[in-house]
């Protein structure tokens, strides 16, 4: 991807979830727009690909988001070689699907400890390594805004994100750091492939959805890039809906033709 527009120019940024999906396809955009871009993610095969393919300003790190220690060391290293971290996008995360009845306590756990623990250790990191400013970009959900049967454990984590991003923007404004948060609807990448979605009619889905479509990647990325950047310096603290129009509500339905 090229671009003239250096928006990003001189910044240093941190993706995580970085070697898929919505994180990869926001990494590519950032360099593009001439950030240097560290890519964060546990599927070290891939976010290597990835960089790699992306280009020479971008970088590829384990960061396993759960795991204090490793935020630590990753931002330490970028500090080192002079890329403090001045934008970070927390974006790994995985879903489930089950009624509360059939959710089992470990699913539920992991559900919190990666999407929302991971986002809270990012914040943490971020409060210590933006001692300038910077910018934060949470990855919520539209199914942390409108509560969904059988999305109860990733509902919880991604309500929670949208919760702790007013917090933190709060928090961390006296610092010059603004916090923010996306939330996509149903976007095209492998975070439903997995066997609870298996018995999702799509077709039905999409007709649900107003603009008639999932949403691409490098969407939710180009908004991704606007609250990372300069262009929404007076936004912090809040929720910006990727979903078609879903989330702004129903449409009129039908009557019956009165005689
Ligand atoms: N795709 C959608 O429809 C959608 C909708 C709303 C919100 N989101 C959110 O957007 C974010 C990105 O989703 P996506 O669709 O790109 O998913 P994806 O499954 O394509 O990518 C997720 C990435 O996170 C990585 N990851 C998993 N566990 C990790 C860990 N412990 N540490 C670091 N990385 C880890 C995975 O290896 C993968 O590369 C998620 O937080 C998701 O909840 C996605």
């Amino acid at each position: 991807m090229t671009t003239t527009d250096e928006r990003l120019r001189d910044t240093c940024a941190l993706v995580t979830g970085a070697a898929r999906g919505i994180g990869a396809a926001t990494a590519e955009l950032f360099h593009a727009h001439g950030a240097t871009v560290y890519l964060g993610d546990v599927d070290d095969e891939l976010g290597e690909r990835v960089a790699a393919k992306i280009g020479a300003r971008a970088h590829y790190r384990h960061l396993d988001v759960t795991d204090e220690s490793q935020w630590t060391r990753v931002t330490t290293e970028m500090a080192d070689r002079g890329h403090p971290m001045r934008v970070l996008v927390n974006s790994a995360g995985a879903a489930s699907k089950a009624s509360i009845m059939q959710t089992s306590l470990a699913d539920l756990r992991r559900m919190i400890d990666l999407n929302l623990v991971g986002t809270f250790l990012g914040l943490q990191a971020a409060g210590a390594a933006m001692t300038t400013g910077g910018s934060v970009v949470n990855l919520s959900s539209l199914r942390g805004v409108l509560a969904t049967a059988e999305l109860g454990a990733y509902g919880a984590s991604k309500f929670g994100v949208r919760a702790l991003t007013r917090v933190a923007a709060l928090e961390f404004a006296e610092s010059k750091i603004r916090v923010n948060a996306v939330c996509p609807g149903s976007i095209e990448t492998a975070i439903t492939a997995g066997a609870d979605f298996a018995d999702d009619d799509m077709d039905a889905y999409v007709k649900s959805i107003p603009l008639q479509r999932r949403g691409l990647p490098l969407e939710v990325a180009k908004a991704i890039l606007f609250l990372a950047c300069e262009d929404s310096s007076y936004i912090t603290g809040s929720d910006l809906m990727i979903d078609g129009g879903t989330s702004a509500g129903a449409k009129t339905p039908k009557h019956p033709t009165r005689p």
